[in-house]
């Protein structure tokens, strides 16, 4: 792989030991997948910041890098983090674990990192522009990014995120590339769509099709005449979490989609497979919910102002987290929905979400209207799982 002059002053290490190690990344990187030339970033979102996937040998790491002197070159945001941040007692976080986190939080800070911890960096001021190459690590926001934005970025690692902060720069190979982002399967959609638990319901049927396929496929969905930002958010994170999809263009809606015409190879996806996919989603053994969560990717404004009015002057019954970014929240505080919201009883929990937060054991069986946090509570946290659509979700905490 070619590196410019400068590229090749970080691997001297004449931007000291921590530019050095994410150059070296980089470098090894782009050599085992082939790429020819780094190509500058212009964003930068890094996953794996809870301290319950890190532990103290991703702390150890961290705190290295920023003592060596790494500092982010371009706009940095991390994903959710464990806890609350500034409120980690209201959602039972231990102390300990707190104060892990809390160090996990200061590394990124010390390295000019953005601490706001969110799965929707585009929703508040992380938003790349079309076409431009950045370097995000969430599945979630990777597919949003690629395929709603049309900017350009691999599922970036941890590491491999940080690398590219702290140099601006990732390897060029990959969805970087043209070529490398034409569709190569049709998926035509003759199921009816209402509301984000059915677009999350999509994301799961179509990603068990693609898996079924047994390659790495980019769907050309055709078939889906509208869908709101919200929906094509719960789009992508099911579709990541289910057919590890980074991208896949939307006939008429996403950006890419009309240079490109329908690949012959086609899966269809019917009213009965939207229904199967809802189905898997619910726990048979279900007994009693005690835990409902909303906001698996964090919620927008829109849905908590929806939030705001379902909850409006009545209670909930069970603990009840809301999940979204610290911007989302004080926007959300000045309009007023945050003290309705809070009169009912429900939480807010910023910064973190029901799946990286350390709740193994707390809680028997989630309600959500989220595809991902399905599989995840399931699979991490051993939860049973109650699907619902998004008012569906607020009935069963009133209940
Ligand atoms: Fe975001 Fe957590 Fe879901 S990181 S996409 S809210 S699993």
């Amino acid at each position: 792989m070619k590196l410019t002059r400068e590229e090749q002053e970080f691997l001297d290490g004449r931007h000291g030991p921590a530019a050095r190690k994410a150059m070296e990344i980089l470098a090894a990187l782009g050599t085992i997948y082939g790429a020819e030339r780094l190509v500058p970033v212009t964003s930068v979102q890094i996953a794996g910041v809870s301290y319950d996937n890190l532990g103290e040998a991703g702390l150890h790491f961290l705190s290295e890098m920023a003592a060596g002197g790494g500092r982010a070159q371009v706009l940095t945001t991390l994903n959710p983090a464990g806890m609350d941040v500034e409120n980690p007692e209201a959602l039972g976080i231990p102390a300990e674990f707190a104060e892990n986190q809390r160090r996990v939080i200061d590394a990124f800070a010390r390295m000019r990192v953005v601490t706001t911890c969110s799965c929707t960096p585009y929703l508040f001021g992380n938003l790349p522009h079309f076409g431009e190459h950045i370097a995000w690590a969430e599945s979630s926001a990777v597919c949003y990014a690629n395929s709603v934005l049309g900017a350009r970025t691999n599922r970036e690692g941890g590491p491999s995120a940080l690398a590219a902060a702290l140099t601006g720069r990732t390897p060029e190979y990959g969805y970087h590339l043209e070529a490398e982002r034409r569709p190569s399967v049709s998926v035509e959609v003759s199921a009816g769509l209402r509301g984000s638990a059915d677009f999350g319901a999509l994301g799961k049927a179509v990603g068990q099709k693609l898996e079924a396929a047994g390659q790495r496929l980019i769907p050309y969905v055709r078939g889906v005449p509208e869908a709101s930002g919200d929906e094509l958010k719960a789009l992508c994170a099911s579709l990541a979490t289910y057919g590890g999809a980074a991208l896949f263009h939307l006939e008429g809606l996403t950006p890419e989609a009309a240079q490109y015409s329908a690949p012959s190879q086609t899966l269809a996806i019917t009213t009965a497979d939207l229904e199967a996919a809802r189905r898997s989603l619910n726990d048979a053994a279900l007994e009693e919910v005690d835990f409902v969560s909303l906001g698996c990717p964090h919620l927008s404004l829109n849905e908590i102002a929806r939030l705001a009015d379902l909850l409006n002057g009545r209670r909930v019954t069970k603990e009840f987290w809301i999940t979204t970014a610290r911007p989302t929240k004080q926007i959300a505080d000045r309009m007023g929905y945050t003290a309705i919201i809070e009169a009912s009883g429900a939480k807010f929990a910023v910064d973190t979400c029901c799946v990286v937060a350390p709740i193994r054991g707390r809680f028997k069986a989630l309600a959500t209207d989220s595809a991902k946090a399905c599989y995840y509570a399931c699979a991490k946290n051993k939860f049973k799982t109650l699907f619902l659509p998004f008012d569906d979700v607020v009935a069963e905490a009133l209940r």
